[in-house]
């Protein structure tokens, strides 16, 4: 039952946030053969790599939305894909917060309906400070189609941080902001990670935001490089 769902604890001796084991996936083509990927609580990893070499579908498997062809990936323990649903909804409930390369808000509703919604489902509280930070306070009762790209990301992004998730799967989330807000919205991010000694792991474009991660990975002819 949902409801019989516990979060895990920080720092429950020696769990990994995130293990991922020898995953492979092939849409027309293989787009990861044989990956593994760990992250531990606050660590914070960047994945770079050329537009359809699969980070977006790797963000996907790894954040319990796409089973992979072979593999793993244990969140908290848990072996997501041998899971029951239910069981696998729920991690995704209390455990996870995805922001998408194309945000994905309700279109009819305001800003403000689509953060309750995730709240309600997790049993959190929206956070005003948090939306004064990022600069969505005046608009959060507007409808999302009359808000623009970068608005709407920053309202997927508070979304996703009002859930207060102990893993972020964050796809490209500064691709429609300019840089001061891009760095505005990823300190709340880096934050959040602190605060609640969690992980993340982030698709981007921005060098410089990679850089201000743990670990660099560049995923290019399916595999996962470190760059740093
Ligand atoms: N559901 C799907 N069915 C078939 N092919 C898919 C599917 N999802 C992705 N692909 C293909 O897999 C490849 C990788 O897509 P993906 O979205 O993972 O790339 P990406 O690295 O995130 O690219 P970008 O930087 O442009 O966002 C592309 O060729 C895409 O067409
Ligand atoms: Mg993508």
């Amino acid at each position: 039952m949902l409801s019989a769902y516990r979060r895990i604890p920080p720092g429950t001796g020696g769990i990994q946030l995130l293990d991922a084991q020898n995953l492979s996936h092939a849409f027309d083509y293989p787009l990861l053969q044989n990956i593994s990927l760990s992250i531990g609580e606050e660590e914070k990893v960047a994945v770079i790599g050329v537009s359809g070499s699969g980070k977006s579908t790797l963000l996907h498997i790894l954040a319990t939305l796409l089973k992979p062809q072979k593999g793993h990936v244990n969140i908290l323990g848990a072996d997501v894909y041998s899971l029951e649903n239910k069981e696998r909804l729920a991690i995704r409930r209390y455990e996870i917060g995805i922001i998408f390369q194309f945000h994905y808000l309700f279109k009819g509703m305001s800003g403000a309906e689509n953060i309750e919604i995730a709240t309600l489902l997790s049993g959190t509280k929206p956070d005003e400070e948090l939306f004064e930070r990022l600069g969505i306070k005046d608009m959060l009762n507007k409808r999302v189609t009359e808000l623009s790209g970068g608005q709407q990301q920053r309202i997927s992004i508070a979304r996703v941080l009002s859930k207060n998730p102990r893993l972020i799967f964050a796809d490209e989330p500064t691709g429609n902001l300019d840089d001061e807000t891009a760095h505005i919205v990823m300190d709340a991010v880096f934050e959040h990670i602190q605060k609640v000694r969690g992980g993340l792991f982030l698709v981007t474009h921005d060098e410089r935001i990679a850089k201000s991660c743990d670990r660099v990975y560049r995923l290019e002819h399916a595999k996962l490089e470190l760059v740093r």
